[in-house]
């Protein structure tokens, strides 16, 4: 049986990342089959919206979800509702893709390519599990209106007890395969919403009494990110607090185009993408990193095929690469080999 797997280049530089995540995953011979989608600018130039039916319905009947990156300033100045972010934030709700795993992993070659210390990042590993369907991004109500002669512009930050229970238990279960050390990150201190937020994970603690939960203020865990990133194993929180954290957890690790994602639903079907954006500044140049891309393609042979051993040969194969001396320009020092993305891609499937 074969797996399905829904493809969005998307935008920038995504069609180009994308190519070499399916240049990696074709060198394994994997009972694979593709069906390319639009979504984003791309889809927005094609058909007028970021998030079409004919990729709803593509994105429905796949196994699993591999994307590049949407978003360019060609389309920043379109209303709100037709931007590429808008279709990302569609496709993401559309198949409830409420857990989103973003691991951050230095890879001892870049220890020096971090802007930190390698004393401090050298060995970091650590997840980030972001709820991703809920919070402020998707609270009513929210807008831009006049009031009293003058523009209020409001968003509304709101937790159902089971959303934040069902992320809770994926954060549990991660830190349980792990180091079993859970940090919930919240603002207690001045909001109601991750008061509630705190509650919820304490009540699930007692069912989970192999894993440690600790407790951090949103401005604290910032903090504590950049001066002593190893205390943490896996990080919960919510969706605004977990986009912020995990770029700068990306950061740690060198270069935020080595980080991939998953991001799951109830069943463990998942959308696979970099934590990077769309980079549009060197769209088309070839020089952009695609290991995001390829590292992410490797989460989705593990999270949503169960093919660990596949999944580690890609990883592995990085690790190569990267030993090798390889290096795209983000992540370039002196004494190691420039390469493009092509070349990179090529390198991890020689590697294999
Ligand atoms: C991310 C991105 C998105 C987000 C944007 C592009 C809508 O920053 O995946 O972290 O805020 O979730
Ligand atoms: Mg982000």
């Amino acid at each position: 049986m074969k797996k399905r797997v829904c493809v969005l280049p998307g935008d920038g530089i995504g069609p180009e990342i994308v190519a070499e995540a399916v240049k990696v995953l074709d060198a394994l011979a994997l009972p694979l089959e593709y069906e390319y989608a639009l979504l984003g600018g791309a889809a927005i130039d094609a058909t007028g919206e970021p998030y079409p039916e004919a990729t709803r319905e593509a994105a429905r009947r796949a196994d699993a979800v591999l994307l590049g990156a949407v978003g360019g300033p060609k389309w920043d100045e379109l209303p709100r509702a037709q931007r590429p972010e808008r279709g990302l934030l569609g496709i993401r709700k559309d198949l409830g893709l409420f857990a989103n795993l973003r691991p951050a992993v230095l890879f001892p070659e870049l220890a020096s390519a971090s802007t930190l210390k390698p004393e401090v990042v050298s060995g970091l590993d650590i997840v980030i599990v972001r709820e991703l369907t809920g919070d402020i991004y998707f609270g009513e109500p929210r807008g831009i209106e006049v009031r009293d002669g003058e523009r209020v512009g409001f968003n509304t930050m709101i937790y159902r007890e089971s959303e934040i229970r069902r992320i809770g238990r994926v954060a549990f279960e991660t830190a349980r395969r792990r180091g079993k050390k859970l940090c919930s990150v919240d603002k207690m201190n001045v909001l109601e919403t991750t008061q509630l937020w705190r509650d919820v994970m304490n009540e699930l603690a007692p069912e989970y009494p192999d894993v440690t939960l600790t407790h951090m203020l949103v401005d604290n865990a910032a903090m504590q990110l950049v001066r002593a990133p190893k205390q943490f194993d896996v990080i919960v929180t919510g969706n605004m607090f977990g986009d912020i954290l995990s770029d700068e957890a990306a950061m740690l690790t060198g270069s935020i185009g080595m980080l991939p994602s998953a991001s799951l639903d109830e069943q463990g079907k998942g959308l696979y993408e970099p934590c990077h954006g769309s980079a549009p500044d060197i769209a088309g140049q070839g020089v952009a990193n695609p290991l995001a891309t390829i590292l992410s393609a490797a989460m989705m042979l593990r999270h949503s095929f169960g093919w660990e051993d596949a999944a580690a040969r890609i990883e592995r194969a990085v690790r190569t690469v990267l030993a090798q001396g390889l290096r795209t320009r983000d992540i370039f020092e002196p004494g190691t080999r420039l390469v493009g993305t092509a070349e990179m891609g090529d390198a991890v499937v020689a590697a294999l």
